[in-house]
């Protein structure tokens, strides 16, 4: 009898710790609940789906924008199994993605990124060293000083384009991409695309038209979710997006090959050509550099030149679309510009970049052309690295981080009728520029902001100054001689842009042959 008391008592006191450790995991586990700070607010989701449904499929950005007005300047959102977090204010942007850049500077993984082809792009890549290498070296080349050395070229480049808009202004969409490639192009692999259908350029277009329906969060997270789609037999319904997901890979291998083995070509044929070039600096840089470190060192070259032609070629193109659209719409805004520029330069000469700072009003222009129509509305996804808190929000690990700049730009206390180009707001009484420059938010922030900038905003103010100084840009005429009327139509993806819309572009009337012949001579 006393025997089993003894092993009941063994018993009980070998029980007694493990049951203290429970109670106490349970109390904290209680706690944790009671204590930890709620999501930030939003819309109720529906069990597997989220919010999906209430989402505008196209312009995801205008169901934000109106959740900002329901939620708040940040919102929680569930995409079937994702949790999404969407930052509607700059100072929220600021204060996550700049402040905390350690935090945020994460990109999801887009599940449509590898079957795609679009792993060599280092801005879909996660906060890694490949990322790291990659971008460091993409900086050499593109940041401020190193950047300035391209300026010449990007004048003429801009002027190579008016000439092709005066020869063949119905096809004005494609100089535009033409230009934007084309400065790239040189400043990446000393590439000189011809003026019309490149084989370059048109392996860049195809790449990106198959590309950016795809690269967004919305449509990655479908593929994440149905990885079946992938897998469906050809006969299958639904199974083009396995067709499509191997011609994009194609085309995004050869975009990725063909320019880089031209540089490679052009290294082994003349040494000393091409020493300005990203490609050629590193290739004899590589030369110096250990048997092993070379094969990452050039797979991180690859991409950074690849990713460099890619995020230039629609971010600019589209700018100048808009911009174009613009001087259309408003052709009081056109006048005043033209008027600033021939006051400066005369109308014997077109304007250079020592002429910048005399003309503020373009400078205007660009300003509230970036900011009129985001080519990128909602950037490109950050996501949360580790769990944070912010504001009493709860923002947990893995989340996916989109930064609604398209709402930013509709903010109606900064920008009072919003939706109007008034390149006037950055102007103040005395004539000269506001500090507030669009360019806070529409490149993004924090570690992941777009480092192309400096030689995107001086490509943009080259071909706008050089465009006002030469063209007129008006309505197109019917047969009966009436301006033909129409509502402008965007693309959307991953970007957006107005699509093609019928326009006349023209030579501006003091413009005399003479300064003509120079351009063609020139170019
Ligand atoms: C109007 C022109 C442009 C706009 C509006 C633009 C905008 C952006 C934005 C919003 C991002 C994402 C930033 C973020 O994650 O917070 C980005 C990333 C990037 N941009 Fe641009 N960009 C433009 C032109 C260019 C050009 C010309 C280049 C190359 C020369 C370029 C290269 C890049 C690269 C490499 C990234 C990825 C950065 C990373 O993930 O670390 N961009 N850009
Ligand atoms: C285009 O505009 C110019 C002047 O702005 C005009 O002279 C020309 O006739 C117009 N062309 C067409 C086809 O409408």
């Amino acid at each position: 009898m006393a025997h089993s008391i003894d092993d009941r008592l063994t018993v009980v006191l070998a029980g007694l710790p493990i049951f203290f450790i429970l109670i106490t995991t349970l109390r904290r586990f209680i706690e944790n609940i009671r204590n930890r700070p709620s999501p930030p607010p939003g819309p109720v989701a529906l069990p597997l789906l989220g919010n999906i449904l209430s989402i505008n499929a196209k312009e995801p950005w205008l169901t934000y924008t109106e959740w900002r007005a329901a939620y708040g300047d940040l919102v929680s959102v569930r995409l079937l199994g994702q949790e999404v977090v969407v930052i509607n204010s700059l100072h929220v942007a600021q204060a996550l993605l700049d402040k905390r850049s350690r935090i945020y500077s994460d990109r999801p993984y887009l599940a449509t990124r590898d079957p795609f082809g679009w792993t060599f792009n280092f801005a879909f890549t996660g906060y890694s060293d490949v990322w790291r290498l990659s971008r460091r070296l993409f900086h050499q080349t593109f940041r401020p000083d190193s950047a300035l050395k391209f300026r010449p070229m990007q004048i003429r480049r801009a002027r190579e384009m008016i000439v092709n808009l005066i020869d063949d202004p119905q096809h004005y969409h494609s100089h535009f991409a033409t230009f934007s490639s084309s400065v790239t192009l040189s400043a990446v692999y000393d590439y000189e695309p011809s003026a019309r259908d490149d084989s370059v350029v048109r392996l860049v277009e195809n790449s990106l038209e198959l590309g950016l329906a795809v690269m967004t969060p919305e449509k990655a997270i479908t593929l994440k979710t149905f990885p079946f789609l992938l897998k469906l037999p050809d006969w299958c319904w639904g199974s083009s997006i396995k067709r499509d997901a191997q011609a994009s890979t194609n085309c995004n291998n050869e975009m990725v090959e063909v320019p880089f083995r031209y540089a490679q070509q052009r290294m082994a044929d003349d040494l000393l050509r091409g020493q300005s070039s990203m490609v050629a600096e590193n290739l004899r840089r590589l030369e110096k550099q250990d048997e092993a470190s070379k094969p990452m060192f050039e797979t991180a070259l690859k991409r950074a030149g690849a990713t460099a032609i890619v995020a230039s070629y629609e971010t600019m193109s589209s700018t100048l679309m808009v911009f174009t659209l613009a001087m259309l719409l408003y052709p009081d805004v056109q006048k005043r510009a033209q008027a600033e520029i021939d006051l400066v330069t005369g109308s014997d000469r077109l304007p250079t970049f020592e002429e910048r700072a005399s003309l503020p009003y373009i400078d205007a222009v660009l300003r509230e052309t970036l900011r009129w129509q985001p080519v990128l509305p909602l950037g490109l996804p950050h996501a949360a690295s580790s769990a944070d808190i912010y504001d009493g929000y709860f923002i947990p690990q893995g989340a996916t981080v989109i930064c609604n700049t398209w709402g930013i730009s509709r903010d109606d206390k900064r920008y009072p009728d919003a939706s109007s180009f008034i390149p006037e707001r950055f102007i103040d009484v005395n004539g000269a520029l506001t500090s507030d420059d669009p360019a806070q938010f529409v490149f993004g922030l924090g570690r992941r902001i777009c480092p192309g900038r400096y030689t995107a905003d001086a490509s943009l103010w080259s071909a706008i100054a050089t465009m006002l100084a030469t063209l007129d840009i008006s309505s197109a005429k019917d047969d009966q001689g009436k301006d033909i009327n129409f509502t402008p139509q965007f693309t959307t993806g991953l970007s957006y842009r107005p699509m093609i819309f019928p326009c006349n572009i023209s030579t501006r009337s003091h413009i005399h042959s003479g300064l003509i012949g120079v351009l063609r001579a020139e170019v």
